[in-house]
């Protein structure tokens, strides 16, 4: 049965996705790649730690040529994004020429989301697309263009799915909301 609350240290958080509700969004969203891609071989950049959930299943569902590559990147302290974004673990493929889909969790203030494209358009590839589970729209601070967006949320803290609080939650299979 899926529980309704959890807790992480002090922070009591709500359901707000379940895992079912999740699993039909990323099938739409899969079949909606595979029709945009059916001719091109794609390179998937999924974005540490955050979105390994999401890219796993996301993958398990495309049914075309791809190959998958990871970056690192951190750039939040508790509830609260520092605005710097560190690369801590760097590309392995040549991604020049290539057409390049970007798997990113959540785009919050959209710092990171600039930020990645800009190192990855350094890369020269074909084109550059990104999928996002979720998108808080309301902290964007930086100009951000989620080509398959997952969720469009309010600004309140989630976990679970692969996202965390300071380290913790990431295993949860829905995705629960900070109560206020
Ligand atoms: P941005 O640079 O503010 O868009 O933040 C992007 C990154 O911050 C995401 O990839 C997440 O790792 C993290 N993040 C932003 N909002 C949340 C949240 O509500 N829960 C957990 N992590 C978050």
């Amino acid at each position: 049965m899926t529980k309704q609350e959890i807790s992480i240290g002090e922070r009591v958080f709500r359901i707000y996705l379940d895992e079912s509700q999740i699993q039909a969004r990323i099938r739409e969203l899969a079949a909606e790649i595979q029709e945009q891609y059916t001719h091109t071989e794609l390179a998937i950049v999924s974005v540490l730690n955050g979105a390994f959930m999401f890219t796993a299943d996301l993958l398990r569902k495309l049914d075309i040529p791809c190959n998958l590559n990871f970056i690192r990147v951190s750039s939040y302290s508790g509830t609260e994004t520092t605005g710097k974004v560190k690369t801590v673990m760097g590309l392995g493929d040549n991604l020049s020429g290539k057409h390049i889909l970007l798997i990113e969790d959540i785009v919050d203030t959209g710092i990171t989301l600039q930020e990645l494209i800009q190192q990855l358009q350094a890369e020269q590839p074909a084109s550059i697309r990104v999928c996002a589970l979720l998108v808080k729209p309301e902290k964007h601070q930086a100009p951000v263009n989620v080509h398959y967006a997952g969720f469009v949320i309010p600004d309140a803290f989630v976990v679970g799915y692969g996202l965390d609080l300071d380290g913790q939650g990431r295993n949860l299979p829905h995705i629960y909301q900070l109560k206020s």
